[in-house]
């Protein structure tokens, strides 16, 4: 009897696999929650440290627990001197999110995690951060700063980064980038992170899959194309370049999402700090600034009414560039900012983990017979 073919969801699109109380996209209305709270709330008030509290107890903290948690971060910051050896080795012969995914794994090589996991995931929320901006000056300068304990999280993360302490602006820039990074349900990386804690793998080992499912195009390795793509199309005639891309079933970088079928909240507010900036904007961002407001002024004729809109990555390049930071460091900080949610969604599953393992649907022969290889026949 053959089997009938059950319904097969490409990409697992619209499958649930459990309940989580973390974070709702509301991609109809383009909406955003991290524990309830919306994201455009959390953006103008809160802070990093806030925010992962929040995203790692489900609750905002009073000052004594955020004091407490800052602390507990801040006390997280050094990397190894074996790390951040092995980062110089690589800086120049690999990329910044190859470095990144074994810099993590180094660390949790080196330490066993204790018996309280949530010690762990401040200090992995906390470490990323450090590897990152590590990362980024070993390969500028060839130098390391250390870490400023006088200094908050985000203040730290530039200055690590800069080895030079960043004013009070871009401080409050990437602020707000980092807590529009940090949660976004169910998505490919948080899927990798989990599928690889449901076989009880440790939290290092779950936050390595992860970084290594953000690098992909499709996903968070989009801020760099879309990066990219901009200034390949600068002087262009934009609606051509588009057309033609499509045209050979290419992407245009930066639009479109599983599940936001509306404008990505995230990109509002990044659009936003992209063009309250300009006034003290170089020549280059200006000119990304004309780049991306026109593309997506061509994308909203072209393909809005297929529900394809701005996504978090499209102005996050151009914003970046005005702190100065380099593309190849885009997904990095983007896996740093992600450190958070990552984090809570592991904690989450293991309250009640059960392996993930889905079914395919077999459509190969059965019953074949071995032949010796002397005896097969030739192509
Ligand atoms: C993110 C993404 C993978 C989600 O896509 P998805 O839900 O799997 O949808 P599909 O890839 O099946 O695309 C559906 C249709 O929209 C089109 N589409 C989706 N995103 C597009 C984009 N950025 N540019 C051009 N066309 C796009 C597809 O070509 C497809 O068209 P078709 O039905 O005529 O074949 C997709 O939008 C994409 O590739 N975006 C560019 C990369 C990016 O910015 N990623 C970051 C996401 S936050």
């Amino acid at each position: 009897m053959t089997e009938s073919k059950p319904e097969i969801r490409s990409g697992l699109d619209g499958v649930y696999f459990m309940e989580s109380a973390i974070c709702k996209v509301d991609g109809a209305n383009g909406r955003l929650y991290y524990y309830g709270y919306p994201i455009d709330e959390l953006a103008a008030e809160s802070n990093f440290e806030e925010v992962s509290y929040l995203l790692m107890n489900g609750r905002l903290p009073n000052l004594s627990e955020l004091s407490s948690f800052r602390e507990r971060m801040r006390a997280a910051r050094a990397i190894p001197g074996e790390v951040i050896d092995v980062i110089t080795e690589l800086s120049e012969r690999s990329t910044p999110m190859h470095i990144l995914s074994t810099a993590v794994d180094m660390i949790g090589s080196l330490k066993r995690e204790g018996p309280d996991r949530k010690s762990t995931y401040i200090e992995i929320i906390s470490e990323l951060s450090s590897v990152v901006a590590a990362i980024g000056s070993i390969s500028a300068t060839g130098r390391y700063t250390r870490p400023e304990d006088s200094l908050g999280h985000i203040e730290n993360f530039l200055y690590m980064l800069k080895g030079e302490r960043p004013n009070k602006e871009s401080v409050e820039i990437m602020e707000r980038m980092f807590i529009l990074h940090a949660e976004h349900s169910s998505n490919a990386s948080t899927f990798s992170a989990i599928v690889t804690a449901s076989t009880l793998s440790d939290i290092y080992s779950s936050t390595v899959s992860a970084i290594n499912t953000l690098k992909g195009p499709l996903h968070g390795g989009a801020d760099e194309m879309a990066l990219r793509m901009l200034n390949d199309m600068r002087g262009k005639d934009i609606a051509r370049y588009v057309d033609n891309t499509i045209a050979l079933g290419g992407r245009i970088m930066g639009f479109g999402h599983r599940v936001y079928k509306s404008y990505d909240p995230r990109a509002t507010i990044i659009k936003g700090i992209l063009e309250s900036v300009q006034p003290k904007a170089s020549a280059e961002v200006r000119e990304l600034t004309k780049t991306v407001l026109s593309l997506e002024a061509v994308m909203r004729d072209k393909v809005s009414s297929k529900g394809i809109w701005p996504n978090v990555d499209l102005f996050t390049g151009p914003v970046y560039r005005y702190l100065d930071i380099l593309p190849e460091l885009f997904t990095p900080i983007f896996a740093a900012s992600r450190a958070p949610g990552w984090c809570s969604h592991i904690q989450e599953y293991w309250k009640s983990n059960k392996l993930l393992r889905p079914t395919v649907f077999y459509t190969g022969e059965v019953g074949k017979r071995y032949v010796p290889i002397e005896k097969r026949q030739g192509e």
